[in-house]
């Protein structure tokens, strides 16, 4: 289990910006039946707050006021979860190029990260559940066998989000993520390891199915059902 507390399991998949985590994860989530968490858009919410608000990214004690004072909330709808700002889901502007330019300053912040760590917790109260980021095994879900992570050569990655159209520095915010002292982006104990540079999706989903399947996800049931 990856909660003593609860009936279901996670499966961590983490790596740095654009490496195919989120679509790895959505299709894994549509084939196993998960709930799909990208708990990187909930850095960017706060991060979209702190955009919208005037607040400087890179004073943390700022940073952390504001994130006192946000309405944050997290909700599971159509097998994924989604993070409500004030009550709306910001869409496209969590992907602006201002939240791209601040993500990384803002969730350096360990106030921020408690608070949304303590919400990323919470999900697995709907089911089992795969959930992408930087922290995943290491800090949200420490104790599952179920940890992944995808790694890519920086070119690629660079190309990859300009094909998307977006404005990203990821080798910048990669570094920023993992000098960071709080929860720094790690390969987490445990982890596999996969190197996504010259893999289409399909054989990236195929490996981490693979791996699933040797750490015992698919036992999972028959000894739930045990006596
Ligand atoms: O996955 P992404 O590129 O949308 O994430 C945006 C930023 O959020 C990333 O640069 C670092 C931060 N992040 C984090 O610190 N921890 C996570 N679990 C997920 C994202």
């Amino acid at each position: 289990m990856s909660s003593p507390n609860l009936p279901f399991d996670a499966i961590a998949i983490d790596g740095p910006a654009a490496s195919g985590k989120s679509t790895v994860a959505r299709v894994l989530a549509e084939r196993l039946n998960l709930v799909m968490v990208n708990s990187g858009e909930m850095y960017r919410a706060v991060t979209l707050a702190v955009v919208q608000q005037g607040v400087d990214p890179c004073d943390p004690i700022a940073v952390a006021n504001l994130v006192k004072a946000i309405k944050l909330r997290c909700v599971v709808e159509n097998g994924g979860s989604q993070i409500l700002l004030d009550g709306e889901y910001p869409g496209n502007a969590l992907r602006s190029d201002d939240v791209n330019a601040a993500v990384s300053a803002v969730a350096a912040v360990p106030e921020v990260r408690h608070l949304l760590v303590a919400l990323q917790r919470e999900l697995l109260q709907y089911g089992d559940l795969v959930m992408e980021g930087r922290d995943i095994g290491s800090v949200v879900f420490p104790a599952t066998p179920y940890k992944i992570y995808i790694e890519a050569s920086e070119e690629v990655r660079r190309q990859r989000r300009a094909a998307e159209g977006q404005m990203d520095s990821v080798g910048d915010r990669d570094r920023q993520d993992s000098a960071r002292k709080t929860s720094p982006l790690v390969v987490p104990d445990g982890a596999e390891v996969i190197d996504s540079s010259q893999m289409v999706i399909e054989e990236v989903v195929e490996a981490v199915l693979g791996v699933l399947g040797a750490r015992g996800w698919f036992d999972r049931e028959s000894e739930r059902n045990l006596p």
